[in-house]
């Protein structure tokens, strides 16, 4: 779908998302020709910075993150050429007539403001930018948190609300941006093979592992107020097993899909502190080794020995309908594990009669692996015959599907592809407000159990799976944690 000529104007454009991921995937973008020739970008940020100054924090910005190969032609002039900078502050005037005026002067353009910022200044940027003329036909993008309880997320989407209404917010979950993630959609929705099996009839369980190998490094300050509930699994986690678990759309329209997450996470079975010890289990990080090296624990890392904040977190999740009634969704997720490997691994029932002999050995059920990152790709996991005389032995073995070793092309980042679909008007991929809120409304009960329980979070060392009992979490249920679906 081609992109319209857009004005984006990014606030917080010298902080560490714009310089990390917006420019680079903007640049990589308009490498790939697909940013029209008229399209414009306009950083805004407190600090009083030339155009020219600018310019000069994007091309460090492409040197940090980009291959240097891919910076060698005229088109990173051209990207830069595209740059100029307005410095204005929410709560001050100063700037906000001169970035309208900038704004006008394209008043044919797509104006897009991606807010960039701490999430405290989402409501003073977007008041700012409806008294200033600049909301009427513009779209804002906001990224989480997206508050940090319900109600505080209520909060926010009204303040959000009262100035640009819901078509035109686009709420970032950078996973849904990943090509993977993408893939999981067409892998349910574009074959036939899958869809007859997709039920607690065919499905024992379902994991979802989203593992970091890095600890919290210099974003301790910020991830001590979420924690791994709030920073991965209220978002990133939910999402995963929304894509999951929802119904087929009837289209790839964007509300006919949010819909269908909406009642996937409408009914998920309440975590409380009646059964939060059960189904949940919390951790931190304790020094250890990653990478072959010594790594720090999270409270030396967050200077302080008190936090309680949990930097692990497991959960069995159910789905309360009657595709999914007693298939558990196992969760995990959290920083300093043993390695960077987010999957999900759909685990089918075991056949119901096994025709052969003990010598065969056991039949491993069915299990289809989606590997996010890194080394993307699928797996379906099958039972054939040992090759070679004598009788059957039967060993288990993959069907492997990597795009890596498939498709010889470059594997975007997610945030390039969620760009161009704000310009695009698409908001399949973003979150609506009342699947946001909905999320909350079942994280919020197991935030209050685990608070009023007043238990600290379980120690595990880096470099490891996590804590004990997290193993212990899924193998009461005869189950177990499974890597690469083996
Ligand atoms: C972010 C979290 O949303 O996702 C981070 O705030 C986390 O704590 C990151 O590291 C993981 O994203 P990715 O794309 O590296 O898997």
């Amino acid at each position: 779908i081609p992109v319209a000529p857009f004005t984006l104007t990014v606030f917080g454009a010298t902080g560490d998302l714009s310089r990390r991921k917006l420019i680079p995937a903007l640049f990589h973008r308009d490498l790939d020709g697909q940013i029209p020739d008229e399209a414009t970008i306009i950083g805004v940020s407190r600090r009083p910075l030339s155009d020219d100054e600018f310019r000069a924090f994007a091309r460090q910005a492409l040197n940090d993150h980009i291959p240097a190969a891919e910076l060698q032609g005229p088109e990173v002039d051209r990207f830069l050429g595209r740059l100029s900078y307005v410095a204005a502050d929410a709560g001050a005037e100063p700037g906000w007539s001169e970035l309208a005026s900038r704004v006008a002067a394209q008043a044919d353009h797509v104006p897009v403001y991606y807010l960039a910022t701490a999430p405290a200044l989402f409501g003073p940027i977007c008041e700012k930018l409806g008294k200033y003329g600049l909301a009427e036909n513009g779209r804002v993008v906001i990224e989480k948190p997206i508050g940090k309880d319900l109600k505080s997320a209520i909060a926010l989407n009204q303040q959000v609300g009262r100035i640009f209404p819901e078509d035109r917010v686009y709420r970032i979950d950078h996973y849904l941006g990943k090509e993977t993630v993408q893939n999981l959609m067409a892998l349910r929705f574009a074959n036939a093979l899958f869809e007859p099996l997709w039920n607690n009839a065919h499905i024992d369980h379902v994991q979802i592992t989203v593992a970091e190998a890095l600890g919290v490094e210099e974003r301790a300050g910020y991830y001590d107020t979420a924690g791994a509930m709030r920073d991965m699994v209220q978002n990133h986690m939910l999402q995963l097993l929304c894509l999951v678990a929802m119904e087929p759309p009837s289209s790839l329209d964007a509300d006919a899909v949010r819909d269908e997450k909406l009642k996937v996470l409408r009914a998920l079975k309440p975590i409380d502190d009646h059964n939060m010890a059960t189904v949940t289990v919390r951790g931190q990080y304790r020094a250890g080794a990653s990478a072959g090296g010594a790594v720090p624990g999270y409270l030396e890392e967050l200077g302080s020995s008190r936090s309680q904040t949990e930097t692990f977190v497991a959960v069995k999740a159910e789905v309360e309908n009657w595709r999914w009634a007693g298939v558990p969704f196992y969760l995990r997720t959290g920083k300093r594990l043993a390695s960077r490997v987010s999957e999900i691994v759909v685990n089918f029932r075991p056949v119901p009669h096994s025709v052969f002999d003990d010598t065969a050995g056991p039949i491993d059920p069915n299990r289809l692996v989606i590997r996010l990152q890194p080394d993307e790709g699928v797996k379906l996991w099958l039972m054939i015959k040992d090759p070679g005389p004598g009788g059957i032995r039967l060993t288990h073995v993959p069907l492997d599907m990597s795009f890596a070793k498939a498709f010889k092309v470059r594997n975007p980042d997610a945030y390039e592809r969620l760009i161009l679909d704000v310009v695009r008007g698409n908001q399949t991929l973003f979150m609506r407000r009342d699947e946001v809120e909905a999320a909350w409304r079942w994280v919020d009960p197991i935030l209050e159990a685990w608070r009023s329980a007043k238990e600290p979070p379980r120690p595990y060392t880096a470099g490891t799976w996590g804590p004990s009992a997290a193993i212990a979490l899924i193998e009461r249920d005869g189950r177990t944690w499974l890597e690469d679906g083996a």
